[in-house]
């Protein structure tokens, strides 16, 4: 079977008010369970506003910027784990294989990525964000795809939540990114989606990246499953896909 690498960012998981945004995330747990059956997944879990939170609470006591990343990570980590806990409690061992702890590391991902159905991801490493890590996931886990959820439908020309005429971009290669980066002219989004690493180990690894809006599961689960079954006009109706 093969592995998707799914980002889920803290956006999605939490209100803008701070909390758990529990109607989303029970919804997304069904969407894991359905996608068990047609791959294994690996999910990253971003920070979100807890960790925005504790990250401005360190700048305050002058904590430096590693000891804040270090911060975002345990909060990434911690919202890994409540998503495990939950999952766990929806089903049972014998239906899905869940890795009961977070990983450490990359190569701990790549030690047990045989044994187990779903896998929970937070942070690594100071320095990247989760993006980061689920290209470094994918890569090393050998996944064809990395599915990146957000706030909005894919990938824009300009900022769609300002303006009302931004395009979105249905297929756009790695290097047309990369080289926005390079420009300094990152399209709207992109900059806080991805940094020049990961797009770095996408274009090396050949990653295809489907970038879509993670607020409704059930579309974005469709996303997932059209690319699977080769249905690329279905993924670009609703999402933006990265080539390389
Ligand atoms: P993210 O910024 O990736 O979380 O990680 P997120 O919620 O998905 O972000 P949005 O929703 O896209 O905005 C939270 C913070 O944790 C640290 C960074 O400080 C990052 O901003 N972090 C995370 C690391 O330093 N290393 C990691 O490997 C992961």
């Amino acid at each position: 079977m093969e592995t998707i690498v799914l980002k889920l960012g803290g956006s999605v998981l939490f209100e803008p008010g701070g909390e758990l945004n529990s109607d989303i995330v029970s919804k997304w747990l069904s969407v894991l369970v359905d996608l068990t059956q047609h791959a294994k997944i690996i999910v990253v879990v971003g920070g979100g506003r807890p960790a925005r939170k504790y990250i401005s609470w360190g700048r305050n006591l002058h904590l430096n910027e590693y000891e804040c990343d270090e911060l975002g990570i345990q909060v990434s980590r911690l919202n890994a784990y409540l998503l495990l806990a939950a999952l766990k409690h929806r089903v049972s061992n014998t239906q899905i294989r869940i890795y009961g702890s977070i990983p450490k590391s990359p190569i701990e991902v790549y030690e047990i990525k045989d044994d187990y159905d779903v896998i929970f991801v937070g942070g690594f490493i100071p320095g990247q964000s989760t993006v980061g890590v689920a290209a470094e996931v994918a890569e090393l886990s050998g996944a064809r795809v990395l599915a990146i959820g957000t706030d909005v439908n894919g990938i824009f020309d300009k900022d769609p939540k300002i303006y009302s005429d931004a395009k979105k971009f249905d297929l756009i290669m790695v290097d047309e990114l990369i080289n926005a980066f390079l420009r300094g002219s990152e399209f709207a989004g992109t900059y806080t989606l991805f940094d020049i690493q990961s797009l770095k180990l996408i274009k090396r690894s050949k990653l295809s990246v489907l970038v879509f809006n993670a607020n409704n599961p059930e579309i974005a689960k469709n996303v997932i499953l059209a690319f699977l079954r080769g249905n690329i006009e279905h993924v670009v109706k609703y999402a933006s896909m990265i080539v390389v």
